[in-house]
């Protein structure tokens, strides 16, 4: 038995990528709750450092070697510190990680971290823990009940992990698995223990989080459920497949007032071709089709997107064809990559364009997507929003929230406001946020 078992330590994580491994850091830090950690800000003063990795992109894995190279100095002065790994580098990785850098004493996958209280057992005795199973005994039944903690006004809620489609550039289907839905009364339960928490607006998470099966009628057949949950005010969800917006969630847009106006689409691309070759299933045209449909559905809609420029095989011409869909779909907001080559998929195998070719098209889609970001931002002054109010801004007074859109919005008004939604008239615009005053 370990000694230290139960007193009181401290936890720092650090998380990177996307809103998923925000999610799975929580679950993490509440399960090593029960061996007495609680979360420090600080590496210093931390005894166990646990880096919740994302492997999307080669720059994203690197970021994380160079973050433990950091830490060896502090591993030197407190032997006792512990250092551990975890999400889809360490599942991706697992054994090379504790290789290329041996101060690392434990390796922990998405999958498997409902064992993090065990493996603390073993790194407290001196050993090295490493898990990146696909257990059979689900993270989610052994980490049943949310922490009782206060929260603020904003949650995300893992409802579906793993991706089935296999886009040939991409490593979620190798580090996440295949896609698994948890059941709709389980997320019922958990949102109303958010909400008891102080929760108002929840974000619906999976990688493929419009493939959701775990109740009947779908990923809006779960909004609707949630629709009930008593004061719950707004739902959100993301990421979405263009192939699995079906006509039950594109209707629950136009008619569910909780569930807000926003929706990240990713298509990745413009050419027929370069979405053949990436394996998306669906022409550009049919893609600009399913728009059309949502915004007959919900017109005020703002729409986001993810882009990667430079797949291997693209031409000028298939870049034009990617620009050219931007300008037909205008999007609010987006985000946009260099095709990065992921070890195992694919497009690994196919011949790379040259850097100076990726790093010109996607200043030039930047620029696109940046004029189309400004010209959204500025269409909302002189209108009135919705805004939840989040936590003080950085000026005396000001209050910062997020509108139905997503903007993010600043406004003078008393601290309690946070927690509630307010009707806001917008004064002014910049590229990422909106200032406005309270009606
Ligand atoms: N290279 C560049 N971007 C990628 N993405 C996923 N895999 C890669 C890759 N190999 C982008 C896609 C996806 C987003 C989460 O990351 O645009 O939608
Ligand atoms: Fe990756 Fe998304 Fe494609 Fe799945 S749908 S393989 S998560 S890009």
């Amino acid at each position: 038995m370990s000694d230290t078992t139960d007193a009181p330590k401290k936890l720092y994580i650090k998380t990177y990528g996307c809103q998923m491994n925000v999610y799975d850091s929580e679950r993490m830090a509440e399960a090593l709750g029960s061996k007495g950690y609680t979360e420090t800000q600080s590496p210093d003063d931390a005894d166990m450092i646990l880096l919740n990795t994302c492997h999307i992109r080669e720059k994203a894995a690197e970021k994380v070697y160079s973050e433990l190279g950091r830490y060896k100095d502090l591993k030197a002065e407190k032997p006792d510190l512990k250092i551990g790994v975890a999400g889809c580098v360490a599942q991706a990785e697992g054994q090379e990680i504790m290789r290329r850098q041996p101060m690392v004493d434990l390796v922990v996958g998405p999958q498997s971290y409902h064992r993090l209280p065990a493996m603390e057992d073993a790194v407290r005795e001196g050993q090295k823990a490493l898990d990146t199973d696909f257990p059979e005994d689900d993270k989610f039944d052994t980490l049943r009940k949310r922490a009782k903690t206060k929260r603020g006004p904003t949650a995300f809620l893992t409802v579906q992990e793993g991706c089935d489609k296999f886009c040939a550039f991409c490593v979620v289907p190798y580090t996440r698995g295949a896609e698994v839905s948890r059941p709709a009364d389980r997320i019922i339960r958990e949102a109303q223990e958010l909400v008891e928490s102080g929760v108002r607006e929840i974000t619906l998470l999976g990688q493929n989080v419009n493939a959701y099966h775990g109740h009947d009628g779908g990923l809006a057949g779960l909004i609707w459920a949630l629709d009930k949950v008593d004061g719950l005010e707004r739902i959100r969800f993301t990421t979405s497949h263009p192939n699995d917006m079906d006509d039950a969630l594109i209707d629950a847009h136009g008619t569910c007032d909780k569930l807000m106006p926003y929706l990240h689409l990713p298509v990745q691309a413009g050419s027929d071709k370069i979405l053949k070759a990436m394996n998306r299933k669906h022409t550009a045209e049919q893609y600009i089709r399913l728009i059309e449909k949502i915004r007959a559905a919900r017109p005020d809609l703002l729409l986001s997107g993810d882009f990667i420029v430079g797949f291997p095989g693209e031409t000028d011409a298939d870049f034009e064809d990617t620009m050219s869909l931007i300008r037909d779909v205008h999007y609010g907001q987006a985000y946009s990559f260099k095709y990065s080559t992921r070890p195992g998929t694919p497009a690994a195998e196919k011949p790379q364009l040259p850097d100076d070719v990726m790093n010109d098209r996607l200043q030039k889609l930047q620029g696109l997507l940046r004029e189309q970001q400004v010209v959204t931002q500025d269409s909302m002054v002189g209108r009135e929003v919705s805004v939840l109010f989040e936590k003080p801004g950085r000026e005396a007074g000001q209050m910062i929230g997020k509108s139905e859109y997503l903007h993010a919005v600043f406004a003078h008004a008393p601290a309690d406001v946070i927690g509630q939604v307010r009707r806001v008239r917008i004064t002014s615009a910049s590229s990422n946020s909106l200032g406005g005053d309270l009606i």
